[in-house]
């Protein structure tokens, strides 16, 4: 195993000096023979600097590393999460009614379809009115209280299926802070309230102090019994009826759905109540067809797979160690955000699945901004920065709003543009000449020269779709998913626990006494500063 890595770091060595314009002048296919499609959904990676020796060595990689294996184990529902013995089925969430997908022998799918359905019926009810107040008037407005995955999934999603939005007002409320729920209880009226409190454990202690802050402020309006107000999601029915959630109300799911890949199922109630249960099957079907693509095209062709593999050549061959996601879509803001959860919860770890140290890195930090905004603020150093970001671009061939289809081409033009720019560059005797054309001359013009000049080289993928419907949503959320299973895959690691969040809350259990008053004095030195500091 360990000469493949080696091999292909020789390869990059040998070939890391040619410019990324020397590849399309070498092969005037290179559009068509580094780039993929699935249904509809184009994948160019032709501005990165693989090569066919360098493709054909990741796929063997992949090959050695099992990942069709891998994928044929998670999709089928053995149990891949070894550290938490848990099946990792959030592909079941979106499968059809007829598929048969067992765990410990029982097929889990009619269950899904059965939960699915009672969804619809109460998301179908709440945007007909059908189901009301109990002075018979229509909710207006649902809130969202959830953390992590219980949240970004639906944050995103709703943004992002706006035009599709016909259904009361959604809200999301996630943060501790008791400024976000203030501020969005703020402009919402009680009696036309539904509060869903979305947790898979819930007992998350930001969730689980957001909902009584809820219920206090509905009962404030309504009196004791605000029942009729409150629905939930979580695969804990005991602790929901504790809280007073009617069983009715309460959408469960089994603990083979890591939080961040959960936004298909019950966590996915906003989304279904936003843009109602067509929609919201349509975006399962996007992302079951990227499943199915997954699961059956060949590595060479398969959108994930090589998505996957040039992220490993990026992080490991190249020395590149994050990613900017960009899309030039609005409605997609709220993606490099769930990305992150998705991709750094699941591949931020530090050792293989026997809990010895990884030989090499794992997952990059993700971040990003959608286009053009990114442009005025951080491109600067994806331009002319000393570091390296490979970056990702995202774009629809059509936006939603046929008046405003100049705007959508200048969009376009800026997309290509930033793909086209951090590739080419701009050479010290280009940039010379244009100093000279601005008036510098000698030295002056040397020394301009120097900041007007671009190193290039800086590889981008982008993804073209038609136009971001429910379905080619789906499809790109899957893939992004696939992506990162593919990677975690490769590193050999354990990509759904998350035992690095477990510290931090720990300690701020043991810390919270000692912000009211109680002894702080075996604490640090820092913490007990910050603690006298931050005293009221
Ligand atoms: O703290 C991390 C985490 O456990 C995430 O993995 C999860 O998505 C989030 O908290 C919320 O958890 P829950 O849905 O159980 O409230």
């Amino acid at each position: 195993m360990s000469d493949i890595w080696q091999t292909l770091a020789d390869h990059r060595a040998t070939t890391k000096d040619t410019p990324l314009a020397a590849l399309f002048d070498q092969d005037a296919q290179r559009f068509a023979g580094f780039s993929a499609e699935a249904d509809g959904l184009l994948m160019d990676y032709s501005k990165t600097a693989l090569d066919g020796t360098a493709r054909d060595l990741l796929l063997e990689l992949a090959h050695r590393c099992d990942l069709q294996g891998k994928i044929d184990a998670m999709m089928s529902g053995a149990k891949i999460n070894t550290t938490e013995g848990r099946a990792v089925l959030h592909t079941a969430l979106r499968a059809p009614a007829d598929a048969v997908i067992e765990v410990d022998g029982e097929n889990v799918v009619p269950g899904i379809h059965e939960v699915l359905t009672r969804m619809g019926g109460f998301a179908t009810a709440l945007r007909d009115g059908s189901y009301s107040t109990k002075s018979c008037v229509a909710f207006t407005d649902v809130v969202n209280i959830g953390i992590g995955g219980s949240d970004l999934g639906p944050v995103m999603a709703t943004l992002a299926l706006a035009p599709y939005h016909d259904g009361p007002a959604c809200h999301f409320v996630s943060n501790v802070d008791g400024a976000h729920i203030h501020d969005v209880l703020a402009g919402l009226n009680p009696e036309t309230t539904l509060i869903v409190i979305a947790s898979k454990t819930f007992t998350t202690i930001e969730t689980m102090t957001n909902a009584q802050t809820a219920i206090t402020w509905l009962q404030a309006s309504l009196g004791e019994d605000v029942s009729g107000h409150l629905a939930a999601v979580s695969t804990a029915m005991d602790k929901t009826a504790a809280m007073g959630i009617p069983d009715a109300r309460v959408f469960g799911f089994a603990d083979w759905v890591g939080g961040r890949y959960s936004l298909w199922g019950p966590i996915g109630l906003p989304i279904m109540i936003a843009v109602g249960p067509e929609n919201f099957r349509a975006f399962l079907d996007g992302a079951a067809a990227m499943d199915a693509h997954f699961r059956a095209a060949p590595l060479a062709e398969n959108l994930p797979a090589l998505l996957g593999l040039i992220g490993i050549w990026h992080n490991n061959i190249c020395g590149y160690g994050s990613r900017a996601m960009l899309p030039y879509d609005q409605r997609l803001a709220r993606l490099p955000a769930y990305l992150q959860q998705l991709d750094m919860e699941s591949n931020g770890k530090s050792v293989d699945l026997d809990g010895a140290p990884l030989p090499r890195a794992s997952g990059p930090v993700v971040w990003g901004e959608p286009g053009t905004n990114g442009q005025h603020a951080f491109y600067q150093l994806l331009h002319q920065g000393t570091q390296v970001v490979p970056t990702e671009f995202l774009i629809a061939a059509t936006g939603h709003e046929p008046d405003l289809a100049h705007q959508h081409n200048l969009l376009k033009a800026n997309c290509l543009a930033q793909s086209e720019a951090l590739m080419l560059g701009r050479s010290y005797e280009e940039a010379h000449s244009i100093a000279e054309g601005r008036g510098f001359t000698g030295a002056e013009a040397e020394r301009m020269a120097g900041h007007l000049s671009f190193p290039g080289n800086r590889p981008s993928i982008t993804l073209a779709y038609p136009k971001l419907t429910p379905f080619v949503f789906g499809q790109i959320v899957a893939l992004y998913e696939h992506r990162v299973f593919t990677e975690g895959a490769i590193w050999g690691i354990n990509s759904f626990d998350q035992w690095g969040v477990e510290l931090g809350k720990e300690l701020a259990t043991r810390l919270l006494p000692m912000v009211e008053g109680e002894d702080a004095s075996a604490k640090d030195a820092s913490t007990r500063g910050l603690l006298a500091k931050l005293a009221t």
